[in-house]
């Protein structure tokens, strides 16, 4: 039997790669708890009717990309593809609306889609997903895009476009369906076999469409934005106007749509060319409708999420931010002795100690400290002790000095060469320096 490899679409993290996503991580929070999110975590399983119903039936991602399967009882469950159905179905299982009119929640977590895997495109992702219930004007899409560009900020990650569209209300929809399959209906043909589904099915998702053949008729097709009513077409401005005021370019983009059916109104995207096909790295918008849809009370609802795995791929290589690696080196079993108090000690005031956990030769010992990348070697062998000196030898410079054998004054020529660089300096522990 051959060695069990991981599914295609799953991904160990690790490294580099695990180290980013926590700095994406760290940086979304920093600003979520700015503007007043709380945490929640949902379900990774859920019953596959809250996704059918919430994101669509006849959305892709409900139709061939969900891990969907009949459990033990018979009832058939899905892996979550997105999170705002499951955070959603909380608010209004826990009643959420009953206790505060504002509600701002987040969740970090695993997302599922049976999508072809390809670079920033995998079958397990990680999303930081925002949602919040209980407002309807649009200063909050401008604030949320206006946190998104502080998170940015912060990760320094400048080459993005933001881009903002309506996809207007239930009633202006039903408008421009009609508007949009008169025009298409005589280019049936020449759509691709997707797209002939779509025509029948949710029109809207033409626009979705990424093959050429279709791109050239959907680039003649009739715009949403001329068939918003006037709310929506208020609303849209307004968002434009705040977002303005809060000095964010954005890009009015009316082609723009989104492959799940709650939107309505504002959708936007934020997108980067440095990603390839898979340009959106944060996606998001309004679902008046969606609380409704669900059994809660008509609550308006807004969010988006940022794909950690993408916005990952932008980041800046890691500088490594660390202060020296010790490592001790020791020769004979008294010598030995001295590693307890001194990992003790280290790891008290939260300095990593490295060592070998097999008692080796002088020689073996300092190329494993080599090997680990360690800044300073202790050296204690019989002739120090001996003499009660403990040998630091700086593994860059070849520069060693000898300090008193003592925990507590070894720690301080640590410390002191953790904060200083390293032997360019003379504290006054040290007894004898040596070239
Ligand atoms: P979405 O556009 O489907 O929206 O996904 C949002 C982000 O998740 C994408 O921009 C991308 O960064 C990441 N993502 C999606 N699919 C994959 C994949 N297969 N591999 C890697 N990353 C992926 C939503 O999920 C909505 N629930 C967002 C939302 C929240 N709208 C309102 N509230």
């Amino acid at each position: 039997m051959g060695n069990i490899r991981a599914l295609k679409g799953f991904k160990d993290i690790f490294e580099d790669e695990i180290e980013k996503h926590r700095r994406v991580e760290a940086a979304a929070r920093k600003y979520l708890h700015c503007f007043g999110f709380k945490e929640i975590e949902v379900p990774l399983l859920e019953r596959t009717e809250l996704f059918a119903r919430g994101i669509g039936e006849s959305t892709d991602i409900v139709e061939k990309e969900m891990f969907t399967f009949t459990d033990k009882g018979g009832d058939s469950v899905s892996l979550r593809p997105e999170a705002t159905a499951g955070v959603v179905r909380a608010y209004i299982q826990h009643g959420l609306y009953e206790r505060e009119k504002v509600t701002k929640l987040f969740t970090v977590g695993h997302m599922f889609r049976y999508e072809r895997p390809q670079r920033g495109r995998l079958r397990e992702f990680r999303q930081i997903n925002v949602e919040v219930f209980g407002v309807k004007e649009p200063l909050i899409e401008a604030e949320l895009i206006f946190m998104n560009s502080l998170i940015l900020k912060e990760l320094g990650i400048e080459d993005y476009k933001i881009e903002i569209n309506s996809v207007g209300c239930e009633m202006c929809r039903v408008r421009f369906v009609n508007v949009l399959r008169d025009y298409l209906r005589d280019k049936k043909p020449a759509l691709c076999e997707d797209c002939q589904r779509r025509l029948e099915r949710s029109p809207l998702r033409i626009f979705d469409c990424k093959k050429e053949s279709c791109g050239t008729i959907i680039g003649g097709a009739p715009l949403i934005s001329e068939s918003l009513c006037t709310e929506c077409r208020t609303h849209l401005e307004r968002l434009a106007y705040s977002l303005s005021a809060l000095s964010i370019e954005y890009v009015l983009n009316p082609r723009l749509v989104r492959g799940l059916d709650y939107y309505t109104r504002t959708v936007f995207e934020v997108s980067s060319d440095r990603l390839g096909a898979q340009k959106a790295f944060i996606a998001g918008g309004r679902y008046d409708s969606l609380v409704g849809l669900l059994g809660g009370p008509p609550v308006p609802g807004v969010g988006f999420a940022i794909g950690i795995e993408r916005t990952s791929l932008l980041l800046p290589p890691l500088q490594a931010k660390r202060g020296p690696l010790f490592f001790f080196a020791s020769v004979g079993e008294n010598a030995r002795g001295y590693l307890y108090p001194l990992l003790r000690g280290f790891a008290v005031r939260g300095i990593p100690l490295t060592f070998s956990y097999e008692e080796k030769s002088l020689k073996a010992q300092m190329r494993y400290a080599d090997s680990l990348g360690a800044d300073v070697v202790m050296i204690l062998g019989e002739e120090e002790i001996e003499r009660q000196v403990v040998v630091l030898r700086d593994m860059h410079k070849g520069q060693q000095m000898e300090v008193r054998l003592d925990v507590d004054t070894i720690l301080r020529a640590a410390i002191s060469l953790r904060e200083r660089n390293f032997f360019d300096f003379s504290p006054g522990d040290v007894l004898n320096k040596t070239e």
